[in-house]
């Protein structure tokens, strides 16, 4: 049986599948990874721009950093992949999305059971008070109308603790899932790293690089998400 046929059986068969995705399941909407070598972290160190210590001793450089992703996300659109997903939601073939991605892509594509454990770019707050903000007092680089802080987007930043609900929701579908599928991350940051081998169920990768990091998955395919997904979706059909 191929690998595709393969992926297709164990969709069926799982009575509760979960898919966590990371960056490489944006990249074909036009969004860079970050660890490829056309990611965001070939040429700049994560260290001086997504730490709080970076937002608060050189904010310039944080926002400049946060506004070119922004305009990089523009009027990037989701994949068909992306739309894949949300289909087999409806069809209760998947039923929890646990994303990395801060893009809300997969919303946006109509997936409802969605858990962002890295925040979303998309929205803004008060990195001193909380209060919410709006995107264009960040892009004019206007402080809090509250405490006259400085405006953030709602990213989780490296060292920061991950949103509590989503965390906690991502870990309840991992531990009574029958199927884990993998999508278009590196698995090198914790703790979301850790996620797959903490399910039961049987686990699935797919993902444009491998290697012996990724051995202990059941079922490993190595290729485009958007790619892989519509061959899936062709035998659902
Ligand atoms: N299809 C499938 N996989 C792909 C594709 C694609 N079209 N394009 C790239 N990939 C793979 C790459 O080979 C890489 O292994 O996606 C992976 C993306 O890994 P990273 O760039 O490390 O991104 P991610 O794992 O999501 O990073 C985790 O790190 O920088 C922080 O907060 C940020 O959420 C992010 C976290």
């Amino acid at each position: 049986m191929n690998k595709i046929d393969q992926l297709y059986q164990e969709l069926m068969d799982s009575n509760h599948t979960v898919v966590l995705t990371g960056a490489g399941m944006s990249v074909e909407s036009g969004i860079p990874d970050f660890r490829s070598k056309s990611g965001w972290w070939k040429n700049i160190d994560p260290l001086t721009v997504a730490t709080v210590d970076a937002l608060e001793e050189d904010y310039d450089l944080f926002h400049e950093f946060y506004s070119t992703r922004l305009q990089t996300l523009g009027d990037c659109k989701p994949h068909d992949g992306h739309r894949i997903l949300a289909k087999w939601e409806q069809k209760n073939l998947v039923h929890e999305v646990a994303t990395q991605n801060v893009d809300e892509f997969h919303m946006m594509a109509g997936s409802k059971q969605v858990d962002q454990l890295h925040g979303s770019i998309r929205t803004f707050r008060c990195h001193q008070c909380g209060s919410s903000a709006s995107f264009e007092q960040f892009k004019n680089k206007e402080s809090c109308s509250i405490c006259n802080g400085q405006i953030r987007p709602n990213v989780v930043l490296f060292g920061e603790m991950l949103p509590e609900h989503a965390w906690n929701s991502a870990l309840h579908h991992i531990e009574r899932a029958d199927l884990v599928i993998v999508i278009g991350t590196s698995l090198k940051v914790y703790p979301v790293s850790q996620l797959p081998q903490m399910t039961q169920g049987k686990t699935v990768y797919i993902n444009k690089e491998v290697n012996d990091h990724h051995s202990f998955f059941d079922l490993i395919i190595e290729g485009s998400a958007k790619e892989i997904l519509l061959a899936v979706d062709q035998l659902i059909r």
